[in-house]
């Protein structure tokens, strides 16, 4: 049956039915509840208790689930909770008081009654009311059933966690040892902004990113990471523990901030579980564990939730942060700061005008328009999908390059007329961008475009992909661009570009890529990482046979008029010239 929506067992029914019968006064009601189940304030208002018996009796009508994709819902399974709270009774953690800052029906809450048998007091804070009944009653029936259990002081309040005092709280329990527990909602601060939602703290743009980063998705953020963050800025300095199930974008972040943040936190651990087989979600997802007051720590342990095995460790060494801390390989020695500046393709948000495929003499767009154009702004277009092989030679896919640095004005395209009706027939839908960026800049404008942009030959990976794979990009006819799911280096001359390849594809600079990055990160490969190869000392570990061995093999992929430039390649390398040149 459901009282207030929230499901509620016989046994706690027949016990609130009782009480609703022969009490009258709902604060005689909770002390009376209290006894029994150490909750204080069940009934919040003497309208709620009232209104208790009127659904007592109301037969069980249809109950519609609410749509709750702005709270991030996904209350975490019973066993999941006691395995939870198994795994910190076997790291010896007796806490005195228990906070769940987002308690939803209140498993965890469960767990840890059952699991942490000296508990003193637990906190439980939960923005939506069914659940927070939902919670109530399963503390309520879980008394009933277990009468002789340890009885806490419980509150459950129904409260948005953004607004929730914590600095009150902590002065009440600050020589206790707290133990944060639970499972933070699974939400982006810009899930939140298409939703219209207002479920935001109010500082949003806590990650401080100004400018392009703050709208370009830097500044996106896990509501969870900014709960998990602010509850370690509070409890950093007392005695406990955090034990929350978050993403492990949301880890990785926090330990990455450690380095300008030296919260007091230590034993960082990301325990991996099978966020699948839990919550039916394809997400990365670890129970997130810290020791909170001992010393500041930059380094997390990553390790099966299930089996306890050790996986590896990611963090901070020295003044580099590192995906694999052990990883067996030279990457220490590349470690540094790329000499040649890499580059993000083309973003321009209007795939269904901007992406074309060549049909006949003209092309077809992706509203499956046929579309004639002046060939002068026309330009072949690389996507992820393309970077696969070692060699990209002739593009499938079109683009329209509007400008030739950020920010020009776009009038002059009207001397390309075709061009230039084309583009305005389309007006509304380059309008209409949703990004910020485009906000007054002129009409058509694209970002990731420079001088850089129109280099002849280009070393290509995707950002998307799980693998280390360089591209070398040859010119068709004219530069051919990349779409900004690409980042690249650009090169006048193809000597270069197939050395810089070879060093990109050696292994030494694959293990150090796979050190460095995670592969549950949406973009895997990033700028940042990329900027961190020094090229120079690739060039001193792997040695010019082996470089001149894989140019051969890139060359030969390309046909044999290369012959001549594998000459000039090779007696370079063996000239030693090549690192004078390319540096
Ligand atoms: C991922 S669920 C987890 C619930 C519970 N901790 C568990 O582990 O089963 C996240 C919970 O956060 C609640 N929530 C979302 N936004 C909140 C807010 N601003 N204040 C308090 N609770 C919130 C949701 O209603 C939901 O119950």
């Amino acid at each position: 049956m459901r009282v207030f929506e929230a499901l509620i067992s016989d046994l706690a029914i027949s016990f609130l039915d009782r009480i609703s019968k022969n009490v009258h006064d709902y604060l005689f009601a909770n002390q009376k509840i209290e006894k029994i189940c150490g909750c204080k304030d069940f009934f919040p208002s003497e309208d709620r208790f009232l209104s208790l018996k009127d659904e007592l009796n109301k037969p069980e009508g249809f109950y519609m689930a609410e749509d709750r994709g702005e709270y991030g819902d996904f209350q975490t399974n019973m066993p999941l909770s006691k395995a939870v709270t198994q795994v910190l009774l076997k790291k010896n953690i007796v806490p005195d008081v228990v906070i769940e800052p987002t308690c939803g029906k209140g498993n965890f809450i469960l767990a840890a009654l059952q699991s942490f048998p000296s508990v003193k007091r637990v906190i439980g804070i939960e923005i939506y009311e069914p659940y927070v009944w939902q919670c109530k009653f399963n503390i309520l029936d879980y008394f009933l059933s277990h009468p002789d259990a340890n009885k806490p002081s419980i509150q459950i309040h129904r409260f948005n966690v953004f607004g929730f005092d914590f600095l009150e709280l902590k002065k009440q329990i600050q020589d206790s040892n707290i133990l944060i527990i639970g499972n933070p909602p699974w939400v982006t601060n810009s899930m939140l902004g298409a939703l219209e939602s207002d479920n935001l703290p109010q500082k949003s743009n806590f990650k401080k990113k100004r400018g392009l980063d703050a709208i370009t998705g830097k500044g996106n953020f896990d509501i969870a990471e900014y709960i998990v963050v602010s509850l370690i800025r509070l409890f950093e300095k007392c005695n406990g523990w955090l034990s929350l199930l978050v993403k492990n974008s949301v880890i990785k972040n926090i330990v990455y901030e450690q380095h300008n943040n030296h919260f007091w936190i230590s034993d960082i651990e990301e325990m991996n579980i099978d966020s699948k087989k839990e919550f039916d979600v394809s997400v990365e997802a670890s129970l997130l564990f810290c020791q909170f007051g001992k010393h500041s720590s930059q380094q997390c342990q990553v390790t099966d939730f299930y089996s306890g095995s050790i996986i590896n460790k990611f963090g901070w060494k020295e003044s580099f942060f590192y995906s694999d801390i052990n990883a067996d390989g030279l990457f220490g020695n590349i470690d540094g700061k790329c000499q040649l500046e890499w580059r993000q393709g083309i973003k321009h948000d209007c795939s269904k005008v901007m992406e074309l495929e060549q049909n006949g003499s003209g092309y077809r767009n992706k509203l499956n328009e046929n579309v004639d154009l002046e060939e002068d702004l026309v330009y072949g277009l690389l996507k992820s999908s393309d970077l696969k092989t070692i060699v990209a030679v002739r593009p499938k896919k079109f683009t329209i390059v509007t400008q030739q640095r950020i920010g020009q004005n776009t009038d002059y395209i009207a001397n390309y007329p075709c061009t230039y009706a084309y583009l305005r027939n389309h007006l509304d839908l380059f309008r209409n961008r949703k990004s910020t960026i485009y906000k007054g800049n002129p009409d058509f404008s694209i970002f990731g475009i420079g001088e850089y942009s129109f280099k002849p030959f280009k070393v290509a990976v995707s950002g998307l992909y799980k693998t280390f794979h360089f591209t070398l990009v040859l010119p068709d006819k004219k530069p051919v661009m990349l779409d900004d799911t690409c980042y690249f280096l650009g090169f006048d001359d193809l000597i270069s570009a197939v050395a810089i390849h070879t060093l990109l594809n050696s292994d030494v600079v694959e293990s150090f890529l796979q050190s460095i990055t995670f592969s549950d990160a949406k973009r895997m490969i990033t700028k940042d990482a990329l900027m961190r190869i020094d090229l120079r000392r690739v060039l001193d570990i792997v040695n010019s046979e082996t470089i001149v061995k894989q140019a051969n093999t890139t060359i030969m992929s390309m046909g044999e008029k290369m012959e001549m430039v594998f000459d000039d390649f090779y007696s370079a390398v063996n000239q030693k010239n090549l690192q004078l040149e390319l540096f």
